[in-house]
Protein backbone atom coordinates (compact mmCIF):
# COMPACT_ATOMS: atom_id res chain seq x y z
CA UNK A 1 0.00 0.00 0.00
CA UNK A 2 1.78 3.29 -0.73
CA UNK A 3 1.37 6.14 1.13
CA UNK A 4 -1.70 7.17 3.92
CA UNK A 5 -3.48 9.34 1.08
CA UNK A 6 -6.40 6.71 -0.01
CA UNK A 7 -5.61 6.17 -3.64
CA UNK A 8 -7.88 5.68 -6.51
CA UNK A 9 -8.54 3.14 -8.61
CA UNK A 10 -9.96 3.51 -12.54
CA UNK A 11 -11.04 0.01 -14.00
CA UNK A 12 -12.09 0.33 -17.56
CA UNK A 13 -11.92 -1.84 -20.98
CA UNK A 14 -9.95 -0.92 -24.06
CA UNK A 15 -8.53 2.56 -24.44
CA UNK A 16 -8.67 2.92 -20.26
CA UNK A 17 -5.02 4.05 -20.57
CA UNK A 18 -5.92 7.20 -22.89
CA UNK A 19 -8.38 7.94 -20.75
CA UNK A 20 -6.89 10.37 -18.05
CA UNK A 21 -4.80 12.75 -20.16
CA UNK A 22 -1.34 13.76 -19.45
CA UNK A 23 -0.84 11.20 -16.41
CA UNK A 24 2.69 11.90 -16.46
CA UNK A 25 5.10 9.14 -14.56
CA UNK A 26 3.47 6.03 -15.05
CA UNK A 27 4.96 2.49 -13.48
CA UNK A 28 4.00 -0.44 -14.12
CA UNK A 29 3.19 -3.13 -11.44
CA UNK A 30 3.24 -6.43 -11.87
CA UNK A 31 0.87 -7.99 -8.88
CA UNK A 32 -0.04 -11.48 -7.68
CA UNK A 33 -3.15 -12.11 -5.41
CA UNK A 34 -4.41 -15.42 -3.41
CA UNK A 35 -6.99 -15.57 -6.57
CA UNK A 36 -4.28 -15.38 -9.58
CA UNK A 37 -3.44 -12.54 -11.41
CA UNK A 38 -5.06 -9.71 -12.48
CA UNK A 39 -6.03 -9.00 -16.04
CA UNK A 40 -2.87 -6.58 -16.54
CA UNK A 41 -0.66 -4.54 -14.59
CA UNK A 42 -1.80 -2.14 -12.48
CA UNK A 43 -0.36 1.31 -14.03
CA UNK A 44 0.04 3.90 -11.24
CA UNK A 45 0.26 7.50 -11.67
CA UNK A 46 -0.19 10.45 -9.73
CA UNK A 47 -3.46 12.72 -10.91
CA UNK A 48 -4.56 15.44 -9.12
CA UNK A 49 -2.49 14.71 -6.16
CA UNK A 50 -3.31 11.54 -5.76
CA UNK A 51 -2.59 7.46 -6.79
CA UNK A 52 -4.05 6.80 -9.16
CA UNK A 53 -4.17 2.93 -10.34
CA UNK A 54 -5.62 1.88 -13.52
CA UNK A 55 -6.81 -1.62 -14.50
CA UNK A 56 -7.35 -2.49 -18.35
CA UNK A 57 -10.36 -5.16 -17.42
CA UNK A 58 -9.93 -7.12 -20.89
CA UNK A 59 -6.00 -7.08 -20.51
CA UNK A 60 -3.91 -4.72 -22.34
CA UNK A 61 -4.54 -5.84 -25.31
CA UNK A 62 -7.92 -6.66 -25.03
CA UNK A 63 -7.53 -10.35 -24.67
CA UNK A 64 -9.84 -11.34 -21.70
CA UNK A 65 -13.47 -11.57 -22.71
CA UNK A 66 -16.14 -10.71 -19.97
CA UNK A 67 -17.08 -14.33 -18.80
CA UNK A 68 -13.13 -14.95 -18.26
CA UNK A 69 -12.16 -12.35 -16.34
CA UNK A 70 -10.44 -12.43 -12.87
CA UNK A 71 -13.07 -9.98 -11.37
CA UNK A 72 -11.91 -11.38 -7.72
CA UNK A 73 -8.04 -10.50 -8.54
CA UNK A 74 -8.68 -7.17 -9.97
CA UNK A 75 -10.53 -6.00 -6.95
CA UNK A 76 -8.02 -7.66 -4.79
CA UNK A 77 -5.28 -6.11 -6.52
CA UNK A 78 -6.59 -2.86 -6.44
CA UNK A 79 -7.24 -3.29 -2.33
CA UNK A 80 -3.77 -4.25 -2.05
CA UNK A 81 -2.76 -0.95 -3.09
CA UNK A 82 -4.50 0.88 -0.86
CA UNK A 83 -7.55 1.91 -3.55
CA UNK A 84 -11.35 2.69 -1.27
CA UNK A 85 -12.79 4.27 -4.12
CA UNK A 86 -13.23 3.02 -7.66
CA UNK A 87 -14.19 4.80 -10.88
CA UNK A 88 -15.21 1.88 -13.24
CA UNK A 89 -15.96 2.27 -17.01
CA UNK A 90 -18.07 0.01 -18.94
CA UNK A 91 -19.78 0.43 -22.25
CA UNK A 92 -23.27 -1.02 -22.96
CA UNK A 93 -25.83 -1.03 -24.95
CA UNK A 94 -29.16 1.06 -24.74
CA UNK A 95 -32.42 -0.44 -23.75
CA UNK A 96 -34.50 2.84 -22.21
CA UNK A 97 -35.71 4.69 -25.03
CA UNK A 98 -34.02 7.94 -24.42
CA UNK A 99 -30.38 6.23 -24.68
CA UNK A 100 -28.50 7.38 -27.71
CA UNK A 101 -25.19 6.29 -29.00
CA UNK A 102 -22.70 7.94 -26.98
CA UNK A 103 -24.68 8.75 -24.25
CA UNK A 104 -23.23 8.56 -20.70
CA UNK A 105 -25.58 7.20 -17.97
CA UNK A 106 -24.38 6.85 -14.04
CA UNK A 107 -26.69 3.54 -12.59
CA UNK A 108 -27.89 2.92 -9.93
CA UNK A 109 -29.36 -0.47 -10.08
CA UNK A 110 -28.37 -3.82 -11.33
CA UNK A 111 -29.29 -6.95 -12.32
CA UNK A 112 -27.21 -9.82 -12.39
CA UNK A 113 -28.48 -12.36 -15.25
CA UNK A 114 -24.48 -14.07 -14.87
CA UNK A 115 -23.63 -16.98 -13.96
CA UNK A 116 -20.46 -19.31 -13.25
CA UNK A 117 -19.02 -16.24 -11.93
CA UNK A 118 -16.45 -16.18 -9.02
CA UNK A 119 -18.91 -13.50 -7.21
CA UNK A 120 -17.81 -13.29 -4.09
CA UNK A 121 -14.86 -13.00 -1.50
CA UNK A 122 -16.60 -14.61 0.63
CA UNK A 123 -16.60 -18.32 -0.01
CA UNK A 124 -16.34 -20.22 2.97
CA UNK A 125 -14.92 -21.08 6.39
CA UNK A 126 -11.27 -22.02 4.73
CA UNK A 127 -11.47 -19.71 1.51
CA UNK A 128 -12.22 -15.89 2.48
CA UNK A 129 -14.75 -16.71 5.63
CA UNK A 130 -18.10 -16.11 5.92
CA UNK A 131 -20.22 -13.01 5.19
CA UNK A 132 -23.15 -11.40 3.48
CA UNK A 133 -23.54 -8.48 2.01
CA UNK A 134 -26.41 -6.16 1.67
CA UNK A 135 -26.71 -4.71 -1.67
CA UNK A 136 -30.19 -2.92 -2.20
CA UNK A 137 -28.03 0.18 -3.40
CA UNK A 138 -25.27 -1.78 -4.81
CA UNK A 139 -23.25 1.59 -5.95
CA UNK A 140 -21.46 4.29 -3.61
CA UNK A 141 -24.33 6.62 -2.78
CA UNK A 142 -22.19 9.29 -2.25
CA UNK A 143 -19.50 9.11 -5.24
CA UNK A 144 -22.15 9.16 -6.96
CA UNK A 145 -23.36 12.34 -6.03
CA UNK A 146 -19.16 13.73 -7.46
CA UNK A 147 -19.77 12.17 -10.30
CA UNK A 148 -23.18 13.71 -10.72
CA UNK A 149 -21.40 16.99 -9.63
CA UNK A 150 -18.40 16.83 -11.78
CA UNK A 151 -20.83 16.55 -14.65
CA UNK A 152 -22.46 19.18 -13.95
CA UNK A 153 -19.23 21.55 -13.27
CA UNK A 154 -18.22 20.52 -16.68
CA UNK A 155 -21.39 20.78 -18.79
CA UNK A 156 -21.06 17.13 -19.63
CA UNK A 157 -24.52 16.01 -19.77
CA UNK A 158 -24.86 12.25 -17.56
CA UNK A 159 -28.47 10.18 -17.38
CA UNK A 160 -28.44 9.83 -13.51
CA UNK A 161 -29.74 6.57 -12.64
CA UNK A 162 -30.65 3.63 -14.56
CA UNK A 163 -30.77 -0.29 -14.15
CA UNK A 164 -27.65 -2.14 -15.63
CA UNK A 165 -28.46 -5.57 -16.38
CA UNK A 166 -25.34 -7.44 -16.71
CA UNK A 167 -25.37 -10.70 -19.27
CA UNK A 168 -22.83 -13.48 -19.50
CA UNK A 169 -21.53 -12.67 -22.79
CA UNK A 170 -19.45 -13.20 -24.56
CA UNK A 171 -22.69 -13.37 -27.62
CA UNK A 172 -24.91 -10.11 -27.37
CA UNK A 173 -28.50 -10.87 -26.19
CA UNK A 174 -31.32 -12.03 -28.43
CA UNK A 175 -34.20 -9.39 -29.35
CA UNK A 176 -36.33 -11.66 -26.74
CA UNK A 177 -33.95 -11.07 -23.76
CA UNK A 178 -34.07 -7.45 -24.45
CA UNK A 179 -37.40 -7.24 -24.21
CA UNK A 180 -37.09 -9.56 -21.11
CA UNK A 181 -34.67 -7.49 -19.69
CA UNK A 182 -36.93 -4.08 -20.49
CA UNK A 183 -39.94 -6.45 -18.43
CA UNK A 184 -37.90 -7.10 -15.75
CA UNK A 185 -36.52 -3.25 -15.74
CA UNK A 186 -33.41 -3.12 -17.25
CA UNK A 187 -32.28 0.20 -18.76
CA UNK A 188 -29.09 -1.05 -19.90
CA UNK A 189 -27.21 -4.04 -20.67
CA UNK A 190 -23.49 -5.07 -20.22
CA UNK A 191 -20.91 -7.70 -19.17
CA UNK A 192 -18.78 -6.86 -17.11
CA UNK A 193 -20.80 -4.92 -14.23
CA UNK A 194 -21.23 -8.44 -12.23
CA UNK A 195 -19.26 -9.51 -9.81
CA UNK A 196 -17.24 -6.98 -10.29
CA UNK A 197 -19.55 -4.13 -8.41
CA UNK A 198 -20.13 -6.29 -5.26
CA UNK A 199 -16.80 -7.43 -5.37
CA UNK A 200 -15.70 -4.09 -4.38
CA UNK A 201 -17.85 -3.69 -2.37
CA UNK A 202 -17.32 -6.84 -0.26
CA UNK A 203 -13.47 -5.14 -0.06
CA UNK A 204 -15.19 -2.26 1.68
CA UNK A 205 -14.27 -0.50 -1.49
CA UNK A 206 -16.79 2.42 -2.46
CA UNK A 207 -17.39 1.87 -6.43
CA UNK A 208 -19.34 3.34 -8.94
CA UNK A 209 -19.48 2.91 -12.98
CA UNK A 210 -19.85 5.20 -15.57
CA UNK A 211 -21.95 3.78 -18.50
CA UNK A 212 -20.84 4.87 -21.98
CA UNK A 213 -23.93 3.56 -24.41
CA UNK A 214 -22.40 2.12 -27.53
CA UNK A 215 -25.30 0.47 -29.78
CA UNK A 216 -29.09 0.05 -29.52
CA UNK A 217 -29.07 -3.39 -27.47
CA UNK A 218 -29.82 -6.01 -29.75
CA UNK A 219 -33.09 -5.51 -31.51
CA UNK A 220 -33.69 -2.37 -31.01
CA UNK A 221 -32.58 -0.94 -34.31
CA UNK A 222 -32.66 -1.47 -37.84
CA UNK A 223 -29.20 -3.24 -38.05
CA UNK A 224 -27.67 -5.33 -36.26
CA UNK A 225 -24.61 -4.69 -33.90
CA UNK A 226 -21.48 -4.00 -35.20
CA UNK A 227 -17.79 -3.86 -33.40
CA UNK A 228 -17.46 -0.98 -35.73
CA UNK A 229 -20.77 0.92 -34.47
CA UNK A 230 -19.13 0.35 -31.16
CA UNK A 231 -15.73 1.67 -31.99
CA UNK A 232 -17.70 4.85 -33.39
CA UNK A 233 -19.40 5.71 -30.52
CA UNK A 234 -16.97 5.01 -28.19
CA UNK A 235 -14.95 8.04 -30.00
CA UNK A 236 -17.97 9.78 -29.64
CA UNK A 237 -18.48 9.17 -26.00
CA UNK A 238 -14.99 9.06 -25.11
CA UNK A 239 -14.09 13.16 -24.96
CA UNK A 240 -16.98 14.02 -22.36
CA UNK A 241 -15.70 10.30 -20.52
CA UNK A 242 -12.26 11.93 -20.69
CA UNK A 243 -13.71 15.11 -19.18
CA UNK A 244 -16.01 14.08 -16.49
CA UNK A 245 -13.37 11.49 -14.96
CA UNK A 246 -10.71 14.39 -14.68
CA UNK A 247 -13.41 16.39 -13.02
CA UNK A 248 -14.50 13.42 -10.63
CA UNK A 249 -10.62 12.84 -9.41
CA UNK A 250 -10.36 16.39 -9.36
CA UNK A 251 -13.38 16.76 -7.15
CA UNK A 252 -12.72 13.65 -4.60
CA UNK A 253 -8.71 15.07 -4.54
CA UNK A 254 -9.74 17.91 -3.06
CA UNK A 255 -11.73 16.18 -0.18
CA UNK A 256 -10.02 15.69 3.66
CA UNK A 257 -9.74 12.67 3.53
CA UNK A 258 -11.06 11.35 0.13
CA UNK A 259 -13.01 9.02 1.57
CA UNK A 260 -16.60 7.83 1.39
CA UNK A 261 -19.28 6.40 3.42
CA UNK A 262 -20.13 3.02 2.89
CA UNK A 263 -23.73 2.43 2.05
CA UNK A 264 -23.61 -1.53 2.60
CA UNK A 265 -22.90 -3.27 5.51
CA UNK A 266 -21.28 -6.73 5.93
CA UNK A 267 -23.63 -9.38 8.43
CA UNK A 268 -20.92 -11.45 9.45
CA UNK A 269 -22.35 -15.39 10.61
N1 LIG B 1 -25.03 -6.10 -24.78
C1 LIG B 1 -24.16 -6.52 -23.84
N2 LIG B 1 -23.00 -5.93 -23.61
C2 LIG B 1 -22.70 -4.84 -24.34
C3 LIG B 1 -23.57 -4.34 -25.33
C4 LIG B 1 -24.80 -5.01 -25.55
O1 LIG B 1 -25.62 -4.62 -26.41
N3 LIG B 1 -22.97 -3.27 -25.87
C5 LIG B 1 -21.78 -3.10 -25.22
N4 LIG B 1 -21.61 -4.05 -24.29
Amino acid sequence: MSGTIPALGVIAGSGASTLLPDMGKRDRLDIDTPYGLPSAPLIRTRYHGMDVYVLNRHGLDHVIPPHRINYRANIWSLTEMGCQTVIAIATVGGIRADLERGDLLLPDQIIDYTWGRDATFFDGVDSGGLGHLETADPYCLELREVILQAANSVGVSLHDGGVYAATQGPRFETAAEVNRIERDGGDVVGMTGMPEAVLASEQRICYACINLIVNPAAGRSEQNITMDEIRQSWAIGCQHLRELLDESIRLISQMSPPQFALNSQVMEI
